[in-house]
């Protein structure tokens, strides 16, 4: 008999859907794994307010494949002195999850973002008062600091203090690269978590280099070493409650990439949960992976766990080379290669 995994429907706490016709693209993508997902703020111009968010929300809702019940989490985009009052008003919505905190620069449409934590002191304390979940780019953007270090100055920098400095706030530091994030969320105080993408689980920064410079593995924050790596799968498949998934599948269309000035991000939304079945089977966890993908997620956002199931069957597939996107195309994760585990039903 071929062997096969159920788990409760898993969710997605971090994606970037886009807008429009990219987002028509990669929507089915998503909608099919996951039950909810958190959506990105970062379109240009950013989703900074509730009404937006609401605007957008609708789009999503609009896209879905006939028949889905996919529900989008959104999330408003923090600015310098952004009003107050705008958290009143998210918790009011009752469908945004938190709000996402980019430090201005430090990624994919990030020039709005905050230029200093302080400036938004006041916002975050009304975050902590209603229970509004602060989600974190963790990397400085100063120049002088080596593209490798970036997360783990902002932990010592800037998220290490802002924790201190909000002992009641909901913190998720996303997409996690490093041994010395995994210490300081294992570290820290209740209500701080993190997510972890399918490829910081499955590759190193040699990858970008391997043989040639292969712009489809340039993400942010970057791939880093694997010790590194290492210690995120012991985070991932160690049954800590503090680590659940968040894909970070963040399209761009082919040209965008292969580029003198490549854009960050990688595509997993079409195999997100067949990666991670891999990552946690070659550790031998496999039965923690529903823990990781559908249970500790909605427990750290207050929300319901998922009703329904997916099953995944060991049964070997190709992944294409390309998939359609926004009238050209994006190329997926593990694009050509073949993966273990295929989700036959949802
Ligand atoms: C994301 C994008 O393209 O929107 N890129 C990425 O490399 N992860 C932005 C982000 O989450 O940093
Ligand atoms: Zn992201």
């Amino acid at each position: 008999m071929i062997p096969e995994l159920t788990l409760r429907r898993p969710d997605d706490w971090h994606v970037h859907l886009r807008d429009g016709k990219a987002l028509a693209s990669v929507l089915p993508h998503t909608a099919r794994q996951f039950g909810r997902a958190i959506v990105m703020p970062n379109l240009k111009p950013p989703v900074t307010t509730v009404a937006l968010a609401t605007a957008y929300r609708n789009r999503i809702r609009a896209a879905r494949p006939a028949g889905s019940d996919f529900e989008p989490f959104m999330t408003l985009y923090l600015f310098d002195n952004m009003p107050v009052e705008e958290i009143d008003r998210a918790k009011a919505a009752g469908f945004i999850a938190g709000c996402k905190l980019y430090p201005a620069g430090a990624t994919t449409h990030s020039d709005a973002g905050v230029t200093d934590v302080r400036h938004i002191d006041n916002v975050l304390a009304r975050m902590a008062e209603l229970g509004v979940v602060l989600q974190v780019h963790g990397e400085v953007t100063h120049e002088h600091i080596d593209i490798f270090d970036r997360e783990a100055q902002f932990i010592d920098e800037v998220l290490a203090p802002l924790v201190e400095r909000h002992p009641k706030l909901k913190v998720v530091l996303e997409h996690i690269t490093t041994r010395a994030a995994v210490d300081f969320i294992s570290g820290a105080r209740a209500g701080v978590a993190a997510t972890i993408t399918p490829q910081h689980l499955t590759y190193n920064r040699n990858e970008i280099f391997r043989g040639g410079i292969r712009p489809h593995f340039y993400c942010l924050p970057v791939l880093k070493t694997e010790l590194d790596r290492r210690a995120l799968i012991e985070a991932a498949t160690g049954g800590n409650s503090r680590f659940f998934l968040g894909t970070d599948s963040a399209p761009h269309a082919r040209g965008s990439k292969e580029s003198s000035c490549g854009c960050a991000g990688m595509y997993s939304a079409h195999a997100a949960l067949e990666i991670y079945a891999e990552v946690f089977e070659e550790a031998g966890a496999l039965d923690r992976l529903e823990g990781f993908a559908a249970l500790f997620g909605p427990d750290f956002y207050e929300v319901p766990r998922n009703e329904g199931t997916v099953t995944l069957r060991r049964d070997e597939w190709s992944i294409p080379r390309a998939y359609a996107f926004d009238g050209d195309i994006v190329i997926p994760m593990r694009s050509n290669e073949k993966l273990r585990w295929r989700m036959i039903s949802a």
